[in-house]
């Protein structure tokens, strides 16, 4: 239980004059201080119970007989890292990324768990709430601000406007996720305005995505209240957001890396660095084995010539002073949380040592806390709501032998454009071309229970398979099947019914690769070390029969993502996103 400021003052200030002895003390600190930005030399902190109360050149009058003391040895102490934007509500559990995060001397989460909410709604939310709290990290959330992403055509579930009031009150719900659909804000809909400003009135955070906006509606976007942005790619971009007084989450994660670019021109053209952070916007359990978290945003920024305090300031104080938390967390000093990073050196800002609220609970490299499994109710492991499908409900009926189809034509893993292939028919249903790597691609509602379907075509896959199929996918969660036959695309759609979830690969009738995700389809319960594994063949087992893509995870993942070009599919229709308009699988 983390202790507030207002009922700790006293305490923090009997140690700071003596009056009252520390729990522990941190001699011979080479000090990384965020406010002045140097290395200050043999440093001694004292912390009582989560807080730090003396920070300075002599700590002795706040060690008492019951106090531990740690000699530090010169090495380097700097603040707990934070991640300001990420997407914690996939792969694993909350309390198995958090093992993964504090190795990386990550300490606070700010998570935006967008994909529960367009599966389960506000008894979703509240429940993962739970799921992220009484863990060794500090997890802090907001109310997701982009659902539905069209009402025309999503399927999602999402917030009233009463309930994002409701949710507001909890103490770890910080303000409103990013508003992705930024159109909504330019073309000022109704419950969007409503919601920021409610958000406002509130004196809540709102974060915002504006990919793609630039002058008068990046302009009305600002003056609707939203100060953020992780979507910059390029530095005219960070540029045109900072003079409107926006702060900016400099992207490098599973989705997106940015730092490369972004960081040499912000040296280059000398700008203050204030208002920049470092977000992950999600990281797949991949990323997080071979790059790390924030260390890694830290590490390769100074790589790429930024000073060490300067990084690691943006890793941390420039979040918290985001987030108007600052008087509990963000650096080093009396009254902050004792969120504390020890380093052995500023090059591989790899931390020996992580305490959270003045807690060891990273040491040599491992966590040397426990951390307690959460009861997850049954509720939340049955979202797969469809019943036992047959090899037919793939059919696409034509009375022709041939005909001319409207495929998604995958250009990437993400983008998609609108591409046409002949195709013959068997007993009145339309065939896949292996010839012509033309495939089948289903999307079922699995939310609402409504057997509500579409199927369509899809093209340039290029694997070896019979079917792909996932019940994740941003941010509608339709369950998406794509097949070279109708027989493996029931398997592998009835193999998540039964799962209740997960993604799975099958050839020739049989399973070749599997990731359950037994929460709400989009998480799995199981030990990250073993998510990992079976993310890894799932990949692996597509790419390795020849798949165009290195990272076809991806595919099911965007398709029916409204909020990028050009053709998508979902329970509802196969949407042009341009025409905002349905289009029909045979032309
Ligand atoms: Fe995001």
């Amino acid at each position: 239980m983390t202790s507030s400021l207002a009922n700790s003052i006293s305490s923090l200030n009997s140690v700071a004059m003596g009056d009252k002895k520390a729990d522990l003390v941190l001699k011979n600190c080479s000090l990384l201080s965020v406010y002045t930005r140097e290395i200050i030399p043999k440093i001694q902190i004292a912390i009582i119970n989560d807080r730090i109360a003396y920070v300075g050149p002599d700590a002795g009058h706040t060690i008492g007989t019951k106090t531990t003391i740690i000699d530090v040895k010169e090495k380097y102490v700097g603040p707990g890292f934070a991640d300001p934007h990420l997407h914690i509500d996939q792969f694993v559990l909350p309390s198995e990324l958090a093992k993964k995060s504090l190795l990386c001397g990550v300490t606070s989460l700010f998570s935006d768990p967008i994909d529960i909410v367009s599966v389960s709604g506000y008894k979703g939310f509240q429940e993962f709430l739970k799921l992220g709290e009484d863990l060794p990290i500090r997890i802090f959330q907001v109310v997701p601000g982009g659902l539905p992403v069209d009402e025309k055509f999503s399927n999602s579930k999402t917030l009233s406007l009463s309930q994002e009031k409701l949710a507001i009150k909890h103490p770890h719900v910080l303000g409103l996720g990013e508003v992705f659909s930024w159109t909504k804000v330019t073309l000022r809909d109704p419950k969007t305005m409503k919601s920021l400003s409610a958000m406002l009135e509130m004196n809540c955070i709102i974060n915002g995505h504006t990919a793609g906006a630039s002058e008068k509606k990046l302009n009305a976007y600002v003056a609707s209240g939203i100060l953020s942005c992780h979507e910059p790619l390029n530095f005219d971009q960070v540029l045109e957001r900072l003079r409107l007084g926006m702060s900016i989450m400099i992207r490098e994660g599973s989705i997106r890396r940015d730092l490369k670019e972004i960081i040499p021109c912000v040296l280059s053209h000398g700008t203050s660095l204030d208002r920049l952070m470092f977000c992950s916007d999600g990281l797949d359990p991949i990323d997080i084995v071979k790059y790390g978290h924030i260390d890694h945003c830290v590490r390769e920024s100074i790589k790429l010539g930024l000073n060490p305090i300067d990084a690691i300031s943006m890793a941390s104080k420039n979040c918290f002073d985001y987030y108007n938390m600052s008087k509990d967390l963000g650096g080093i000093a009396p009254g902050k949380l004792a969120d504390i990073l020890i380093f052995d050196d500023l090059k591989s800002i790899k931390p020996n040592k992580v305490f959270v609220g003045g807690k060891l609970v990273v040491s040599n490299g491992s966590i040397v806390t426990s951390i307690k499994k959460k009861i997850i109710p049954t509720w939340i492991k049955k979202t797969v709501k469809l019943n036992k499908l047959s090899t037919n409900d793939f059919d696409i009926k034509s009375k022709k032998k041939s005909i001319i189809a409207n495929t998604i034509f995958m250009q990437t893993e993400i983008i998609t454009k609108l591409g046409s292939a002949e195709l013959f028919t068997k007993e009145g249903n339309v065939l896949t071309s292996l010839d012509r790597d033309v495939w089948k691609v289903a999307a079922f509602d699995r939310i609402h229970g409504t057997n509500k379907h579409a199927i369509g075509f899809l093209e340039n896959f290029g694997a070896d398979i019979g079917a792909f199929a996932s019940t994740w996918s941003f941010h509608e969660n339709d369950m998406i099947v794509i097949g070279s036959n109708d027989s493996d695309m029931s398997i592998a759609a009835n193999t998540l019914i039964k799962n209740q979830g997960g993604l799975v690969v099958i050839k020739s009738g049989k399973i070749i690769a599997s990731l359950p995700l037994q929460l709400a389809g989009i998480i799995s319960t199981d030990s990250f070390e073993k998510v990992l594994s079976n993310f890894e063949q799932i990949n692996n087992s597509i790419v390795d029969s020849g798949c165009k893509f290195s990272r076809p995870h991806l595919i099911p993942l965007f398709l029916p993502f409204l909020a990028l070009p050009s053709i998508r599919i979902l329970s509802g229709g196969i949407v042009d996103v341009k025409r905002r308009s349905y289009i029909n699988p045979i032309s």
